[in-house]
């Protein structure tokens, strides 16, 4: 066996992109004999298998809450990639996974956080406030040992944009409207991020010879351009090619139905409600993606090229 950088989630949003990128920028690096092990629940998933392709890389079906020290010393795991669930016992089983991994002697994690404005110990949305708690675990003493960055994302383009895409595919099946939902303020600016240009930058992460200078920091990442509620309903009539006539701005009415149809705390998962609140407030525009981050990859893709790709996907 080899050195090992461990993905978790490496089939979900941000997952995909660190998998497809690592292996490449580990090739004639200091790092060059890590391997990359994928992790999924189910190898035989259509988007385990596309990984399963990818050269450099080895796939391994293991839940990532089961695994216990033992395991990832076995898998001689030194950097791990970790884009975490957001059910309400994230803290439980996210911080049971740190805590092996630092007994394990892992050197280096990039974990998946959320928007900066939101993670503080008050904030009303329960997941954010999970972050800060994870977060200000690994800011302890006792993991100095562990070397950590949090990437701090704003809303990914293609949750914010699932239903303008669903809007235009009806209109395209039916010829007729419903009424259009868009996250966001109508005319709040708001630096959305694709999750895939998340993934590219917590590979270059990964594959940094010397990771003192990420130790400990929380970068906040936002798409390269800011876009409104406006400019959202602008592009689905380019699709449509006629006026849209009912648009609600600021809806979050998808979460009452996650709330209905959980078998959590409805109140808890009601909270995802205050998680726009940031970006309505003006606080999650493109201006505020860290320095660093524009140093290391600076994101690319915007909100029409992602829009596209789903309406023709
Ligand atoms: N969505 C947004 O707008 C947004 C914005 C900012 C930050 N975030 C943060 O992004 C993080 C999630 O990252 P992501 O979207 O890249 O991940 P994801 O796609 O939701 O999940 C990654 C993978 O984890 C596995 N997984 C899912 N639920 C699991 C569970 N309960 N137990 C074990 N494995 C599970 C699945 O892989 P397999 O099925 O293959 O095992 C999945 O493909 C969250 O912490 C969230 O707060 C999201």
């Amino acid at each position: 066996m080899a050195p090992t950088v461990l993905i978790v989630g490496a089939t979900g949003n941000t997952g995909r992109s660190v998998v497809e990128t690592l292996p490449k920028l580990l090739e004639n690096t200091k790092l060059a004999s890590h391997r990359v092990l994928a992790l999924t629940r189910s190898a035989s998933s259509p988007s385990a298998q596309a990984l399963a392709k990818l050269p450099g890389v080895e796939l391994a079906e293991q839940n990532w809450v089961e695994i216990d020290n033992a395991w990832l010393r076995e898998h001689e795991v030194v950097r791990i990639f970790i884009a975490p669930h957001v059910q309400t016992n994230q803290f439980v089983e996210e911080g049971q996974f740190l805590v092996n991994a630092l007994r394990a002697g892992v050197k280096y994690v990039v974990r998946i956080s959320t928007a900066a404005p939101n993670v503080r110990p008050d904030i009303l949305a329960y997941y954010a406030r999970t972050h800060w708690a994870i977060e200000t675990m690994l800011s302890q003493p006792e993991f100095k040992e562990m070397h950590w960055t949090s990437l701090q994302p704003n809303i990914f383009l293609p949750l914010a944009l699932r239903a303008t895409v669903e809007f235009i595919k009806e209109f395209k099946r039916t010829g007729k409207q419903s009424p259009l939902s868009v996250i966001l303020d109508t005319s709040t600016p708001t630096g959305m991020i694709d999750p895939y240009d998340i993934g590219v930058v917590a590979a270059h992460l990964l594959a940094q010879a010397d990771t003192t200078p990420h130790n400990q920091a929380k970068y906040v990442l936002n798409g390269p351009e800011d876009v409104t509620g406006e400019q959202i309903a602008k592009m689905a009539e380019q699709y449509i090619g006629e006026p849209v006539k009912d648009v609600e701005f600021k809806d979050v009415s998808f979460v009452d139905q996650m709330a209905e149809s959980s078998p959590e705390s409805k109140n808890v998962i009601r909270s995802i409600k205050f998680s726009l609140d940031a970006a309505w407030d003006g606080k999650a525009k493109a201006e505020t993606t860290s320095k660093e981050i524009l140093d290391l990859y600076a994101p690319k893709r915007t909100a029409a090229e992602v829009l596209k790709e789903l309406v023709e996907g």
